[in-house]
């Protein structure tokens, strides 16, 4: 598939949403170096929105725009410390989520609201908190099985963005054609 003028529109503006979401303050949490924040919702938007290859190709321009010093991460940072750090973890699967999300709902032809849910979840909760819980283990020296259990409090809320996410996404990947 050829990127078309409307496709790299929509990728820049996906990219822009993400940064606009990184303006809502992050939520710290007293016992885990990685606070709470809604960016990540516009992760699984990426893909479920785009598709795979827009929506990876949208976040991919995001995160070279934050490793590229642009303090576009919830709380106005950026740069490569950011990548080292306790949440780098999450930010390295941020760039295989849409790719999954959007292949699996395309390959799998998922339109139902329910299955939608239950593979931005899988993805974009179950197997991108379980990354970066097991990348902190690492870089905290802590046991993979204590950072696994500590990252259960990001369920809820991200279990929520993914509730969001299925429930406005394929509208308007309906109602933009996107792909
Ligand atoms: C950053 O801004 O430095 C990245 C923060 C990553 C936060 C992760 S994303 C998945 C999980 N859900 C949250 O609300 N926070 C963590």
């Amino acid at each position: 598939m050829q990127l078309k003028i409307k496709d790299l529109a929509e990728t820049a503006i996906m990219t822009a949403l993400i940064i606009i979401l990184g303006f809502f303050p992050p939520i710290p949490l007293g016992f885990l170096p990685v606070p709470i924040v809604i960016q990540n919702l516009g992760i699984m938007l990426a893909g479920v929105i785009l598709g795979a290859k827009k929506g990876t190709i949208s976040v991919t321009l995001f995160l070279l725009m934050v490793l590229l010093g642009m303090p576009f991460l919830t709380g106005q940072t950026g740069g490569l410390s950011a990548f080292c750090s306790p949440s780098g973890g999450y930010l390295i699967a941020w760039l295989f989520t849409p790719f999954l999300i959007g292949w699996l709902l395309d390959h799998f032809k998922i339109h139902h609201f329910s299955m939608t849910l239950v593979i931005i979840w899988l993805v974009g909760v179950f197997l991108l908190d379980g990354f970066g819980a097991v990348f902190l283990a690492f870089y905290t020296h802590a046991s993979i099985k204590a950072t696994l259990i500590a990252n259960l409090v990001f369920f809820p809320g991200d279990t929520l963005k993914a509730l969001i996410a299925s429930f406005i996404g394929p509208k308007i990947r309906k109602a933009l054609h996107t792909y």
